[in-house]
């Protein structure tokens, strides 16, 4: 299927498969890929490793601010890197997921990361996913996507991620950790989690990732008549 020249803005819930979907939607088109909670990821272990945030979430804002002018974080062949570092594998660890949303409440955080989200987006082509992309860093995305799941289901989603790369979970540490998330993102102050007005809802509790790329063909395809 050949579609047009656009954007496509992912947004919903955490562990809703946003990120597996948007690859597979990616591959499916030719689209670049580009996932923005690893950039929120990617500065929430800067900061705890070098001490802008403490065990119990203090967030020194101004020293994170004035270092991330120089934090080189970017996307290379084996996901997300710092200079030549790939960070992949702990950006997903629990330690980082337990203080990415508090980082993302940053406003200073939030400008850094829209700036770069923003230069990529000057190609067109792409899908990315997040929790804001269709209301603030591409409020002009011609296809907006919320996705939605029952939170016990993505909670399991997210435990069997984590047993398979080898961690120690426990499923209600991980349903706990996704409502603190789900909570903060959606009452931040900027740019909270929210659906964009013209955004299509899609709720996959019980769908396959299949049965998702076609109900995305048949919406491209009355919209953009391909
Ligand atoms: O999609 P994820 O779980 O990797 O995102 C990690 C965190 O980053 C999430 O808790 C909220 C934040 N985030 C955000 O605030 N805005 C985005 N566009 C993407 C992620």
């Amino acid at each position: 299927m050949q579609i047009p020249d656009i954007i496509i803005a992912i947004d919903g819930y955490s562990s809703t498969g946003k990120s597996s979907f948007a690859k597979i939607v990616a591959n499916e088109f030719s689209f670049l890929y580009l996932d923005s909670g690893a950039l929120y990821r990617g500065v929430t272990l800067f900061a705890i490793e070098n001490g802008f945030i403490t065990e119990d979430c203090k967030i020194d804002i101004a020293g994170l601010d004035k270092a991330l002018e120089d934090l080189d974080i970017h996307f290379g062949p084996d996901g997300t890197y710092i200079g030549d570092r790939c960070i992949e594998k702990e950006i997903r660890s629990l330690t980082v997921a337990n203080k990415v949303s508090p980082i993302a409440t940053v406003a200073e955080v939030r400008r850094f990361v829209d700036r770069k989200l923003r230069e990529f987006g000057e190609k067109k082509r792409i899908v990315m996913d997040g929790r804001d992309i269709g209301t603030t860093v591409f409020p002009e995305a011609e296809i907006k996507i919320f996705m939605t799941a029952d939170p016990m289901v993505r909670a399991e989603r997210r435990a069997a991620e984590m047993r398979a790369k080898g961690e120690d979970v426990n499923i209600e540490d991980v349903l706990k950790n996704l409502q603190e998330r789900d909570y903060i993102d959606s009452h931040r102050e900027v740019s909270p989690l929210s659906k964009a007005d013209d955004a299509i809802v899609l709720d996959n509790s019980h769908m396959t990732i299949d049965e998702q790329l076609v109900w995305l063909k048949e919406i491209i395809s009355e919209r953009f008549g391909c």
